[in-house]
């Protein structure tokens, strides 16, 4: 499939063994740079292609993954070594590794010599359907997420649905919950076709997968082209769920995942919608069945605590003028803007709490 972003065709390989591609990718390139996951690296070493009889040269790059990856340590050491290699901006960078990786990876592919050619191999359900689709990177700054970054395509990107499967369903379970998202907020049907499965493993094994990334794709392609740079507001429909999805992460600092975080963001953001007459509460019980379907908990905010999450909420990017934007449904397909004080949130976040708290996640 190819993608447009920001006036580039974006090709898009999906599917099983589909990371053969990058042999023929790299050996047009006189160097290449691979930056790999160590869990990746160690758990797939039989299947990745090992570019060691590429034409040009390879410098192997294994990176610890996680959160604490993307710091400007890890950027420096990078850059340094790309340096005493001789890395010159005619090169390709290659990435194999979740949303991490990706991130540090892009920035690095972006800003060295003002810009390389780059090649994702996204290799978690959520980086394959949201983090390496449009053109963001980044690494994190003073426990500032995400504050330093461009945005920065790469020319193809391989969904390798090999990477899914095992019995390993933590690698999957955040972006089930991007998928839920993107059925809210654009594509009814994408919910239609989980529905049909009870669990992680199922969904991960059935026929639909492929269909599922496929559409998640194009979604997050088309939204993210319509306001490539971010400016205009088009793009903050994607942030359905992730508003107080952050907060949650940040207040726990990480001690609670994406996926949990987002899905307990999508409930409580729908519930405030209701409270405001906007959403119709058919949206939060398709949440909710999703989230059950899936064993995704809801993440209890007493726990959390509201004012831990009111901290990070008031220094929350979409925060304006002393009011705080989100885009919340009107139904499946629509929704509206709404802009709330931080006094309006703290209320719907107490009586959200009150009503819904009863149950506890740690992951
Ligand atoms: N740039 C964007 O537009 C964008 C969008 C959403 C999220 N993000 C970023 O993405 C990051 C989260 O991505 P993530 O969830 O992929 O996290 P991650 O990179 O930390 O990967 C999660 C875990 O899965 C492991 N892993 C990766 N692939 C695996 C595989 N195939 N099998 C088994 N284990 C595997 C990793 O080692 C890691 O422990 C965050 O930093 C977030 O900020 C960026």
């Amino acid at each position: 499939m190819i993608v447009n972003l920001n006036g580039q065709e974006v090709s898009v390989v999906i599917g099983p063994g589909t990371m053969h591609h990058i042999v023929s990718e790299a050996d047009r390139y006189s160097h290449v740079v691979l930056m790999i996951s160590k869990t990746v690296d160690d758990l797939y070493s039989d299947k990745i292609p090992k570019l060691t009889s590429l034409r040009g040269e390879l410098t192997r790059i294994v990176l610890t993954d996680g959160e604490n990856l993307k710091n400007i340590r890890n950027y420096q050491k990078i850059i340094g070594v790309l340096i005493e290699r001789g890395v010159e901006r005619d090169s390709l960078i290659i990435y194999i590794g979740g949303g991490t990786v990706g991130d540090l990876a892009g920035y690095v592919a972006s800003t060295y010599k003002r810009g390389t050619d780059f090649l994702a191999v996204p290799t978690t359900l959520l980086s394959q359907v949201d983090s390496s689709i449009g053109g963001k990177n980044g690494i994190n700054f003073s426990g500032v997420k995400n504050v330093i970054g461009t945005f920065y395509n790469p020319g193809t990107i391989i969904i390798d649905t090999d990477f899914l499967k095992g019995d390993d369903t933590l690698k999957i379970r955040d972006g089930i919950c991007e998928m839920i998202k993107y059925g809210i907020i654009k594509d009814e049907t994408i919910l239609r076709v989980l529905a049909k499965y009870d669990d992680i493993k199922s969904l991960a094994s059935g026929d639909d997968l492929i269909k599922l990334i496929s559409k998640s794709v194009k979604i997050k392609s088309e939204i993210s082209n319509r306001d490539f740079f971010d400016k205009t507001g088009e793009r903050s429909v994607l942030n359905f769920g992730h508003t107080i999805g952050h907060s949650i992460e940040s207040a726990t600092k990480n001690r609670i995942s994406h996926g949990p975080a987002v899905a307990t963001g999508m409930l409580v953001e729908t519930y405030i919608g209701e409270r405001m007459g906007i959403t119709k509460p058919e949206i939060r019980e398709e949440i909710r069945n999703q989230m059950n379907r899936f064993s995704i908990k809801q993440i209890s905010l007493r726990e959390v605590g509201i004012d831990n999450m009111m901290e990070y909420l008031k220094n929350d990017k979409k925060m304006s003028q002393g009011s705080i934007s989100m885009s919340i449904p009107e139904d499946f397909g629509t929704h509206q803007n709404v802009k709330l004080t931080p006094e309006n949130l703290r209320s719907h976040l107490r009586s959200f709490m009150e009503t819904f708290d009863t149950v506890t996640g740690t992951r």
